[in-house]
């Protein structure tokens, strides 16, 4: 096969070839094309990125068509059933699942930094009682950077490999501490014999309770939600991760960075988006009026749609089966009705089926976060936690990529052409300004 592309530009008749590899074509190539010498060449022009790859990758592969997720080539669904998050952010990280005592190392180093510097207390302290905890966690992260200044050490393998060790270790604890400040309580600290999830469900639930246990169906359910949402290739949240990392700041800023992208009610902010449009609802008797809306164009139905899923999200229908085994567990949840009743008419409206807009992950995570008793405006929280290992995965593949360098997108310039600098008094709006004011200013 001649794996070029040849291209006419009809504006010279002249044609160019252009070399095809791994099904694309490099946008500097159209560089070449031009109408005479002075010409800067031809660009694509491509906004949100549809049609463009930014990186090569090793991590995540999704085929949106045919709805798989892939980490590293394992399926999601088995990862979801048989693995734990921290050995799928072991996978993400180094690129295989890890041997018995690499699992063991890799455990104990993060579970080890698991505790916060005390100033962090005081941090969060000086957030108001309803600050939203995912602006706390976005402002801790940034500071962690001032703390650990051998961070900015990114081209020392060590090094990196220590700050993953805290990050991960410690964004549950700084969550956890968030949680506690709004409700008034105080901090658990973290306890490193227990597991990743059930010590983030501690450090947020016990109040001293005699023989306190946290549920294993809870931190099973939490540690699957986890699992679901610990990467997801080349997203709003890893772009700014790569973009931001690309400038070589230290892996804190970056993940500050991303983190604030999450944030989005379009991308990480929808779980909580989608509780709270459920419980604006209401009722499953609301439901047929608030689908109209929807097809009205004035609201998105929440939870449903995606970039690249054209059909169910993988991913939506392994947290489907948790919320059962979460509601057989520990009692189901009122809003269920309603969530069911939403999904079962838009599969079977031309509005959605056109558009191809299926639940997503964030359709059902949010009830389930709601029946293991987090308050909604943690759900973000909870995305930004495991998918912090996204991000570092995807932090280190890009800086150690040597076709790299700092992102620096093109731009079709519209605006004005050179013109003269003109003196405020002589500005024909200030003058007309001027006129229409005096009279009145008297
Ligand atoms: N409800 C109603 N209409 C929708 C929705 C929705 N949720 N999503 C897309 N559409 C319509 C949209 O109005 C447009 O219609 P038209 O062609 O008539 O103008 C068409 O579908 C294409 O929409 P788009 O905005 O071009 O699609 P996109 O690929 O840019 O957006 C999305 C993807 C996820 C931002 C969008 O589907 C959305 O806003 N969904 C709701 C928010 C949500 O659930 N986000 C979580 C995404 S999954 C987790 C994550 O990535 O963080």
């Amino acid at each position: 096969m001649n794996n070029t592309l040849t291209i006419t530009d009809n504006r010279t008749e002249k044609e160019y070839v252009i070399p095809i590899e791994n099904d694309t074509v490099r946008a500097v190539d159209l560089r070449r094309i031009k109408v005479n010498d002075d010409d800067f060449g031809l660009m694509s022009y491509d906004p949100a990125y549809d049609n463009t790859a930014a990186c090569k990758s090793k991590i995540t592969f999704v085929d949106g068509n045919k709805g798989i997720l892939r980490h590293r080539g394992y399926p999601i669904e088995q990862l979801a059933e048989k693995s734990s998050f921290l050995e799928v952010a072991y996978l993400l990280i180094y690129g295989e699942l890890p041997g018995k005592e690499e699992h063991d190392y890799w455990n104990t180093r993060v579970m080890r930094h698991t505790f916060v510097h005390q100033a962090f207390t005081r941090i969060i302290e000086a957030f108001h009682y309803d600050a939203h905890p995912m602006g706390i966690l976005i402002s801790c992260i940034a500071a962690m950077s001032t703390f650990h200044a051998d961070a900015k050490s990114i081209d020392d393998p060590a090094e990196r490999e220590k700050q993953i060790f805290r990050i991960l270790g410690k964004l549950p604890t700084l969550a956890a501490f968030a949680y506690r400040h709004a409700i008034g309580r105080p901090y658990n600290y973290p306890d490193s014999s227990r597991g990743y999830t059930e010590n983030f469900l501690y450090m947020l639930d016990d109040m001293n309770e005699r023989g306190y246990t946290v549920h294993p169906v809870s931190a099973r359910a939490l540690d699957i939600l986890f699992i679901l949402m610990s990467d997801h290739e080349q997203n709003c949240s890893a772009s700014t991760m790569r973009a931001v990392g690309s400038s070589r700041v230290d892996p804190y800023s970056a993940l500050a960075a991303a983190t604030c992208a999450l944030y989005g009610p379009l991308h990480g902010g929808a779980n909580e988006a989608v509780v709270r449009m459920l419980e604006k609802i209401g009722s499953v008797s609301n439901v047929p009026a608030y689908i109209e809306q929807v097809k009205q164009g004035k609201m998105r139905l929440m939870g449903f749609g995606h970039r690249i899923y054209r059909h169910y999200d993988p991913r939506a229908t392994i947290i489907k089966k948790t919320a059962y085994e979460v509601f057989e567990a520990l009692g189901t949840n009122s809003l269920l009705d309603i969530a069911l009743e939403l999904e079962r008419i838009a599969l079977q409206d031309d509005y959605f089926l056109e558009r191809n807009l299926y639940p997503n992950v964030d359709f059902y995570s949010g009830i389930i976060l709601q029946s293991l008793g987090f308050p909604t405006a943690m759900f973000p929280v909870l995305f930004a936690i495991p998918r912090a290992a996204g991000w570092l995965a995807q932090w280190l593949e890009h800086i150690e990529d040597k076709e790299q360098r700092i992102a620096r997108p093109r731009q079709i310039y519209l605006g004005e052409g050179a013109r003269d600098y003109v003196p405020v008094p002589e500005r024909a709006d200030y003058r007309k300004w001027l006129e229409s004011y005096a009279p009145s200013a008297g």
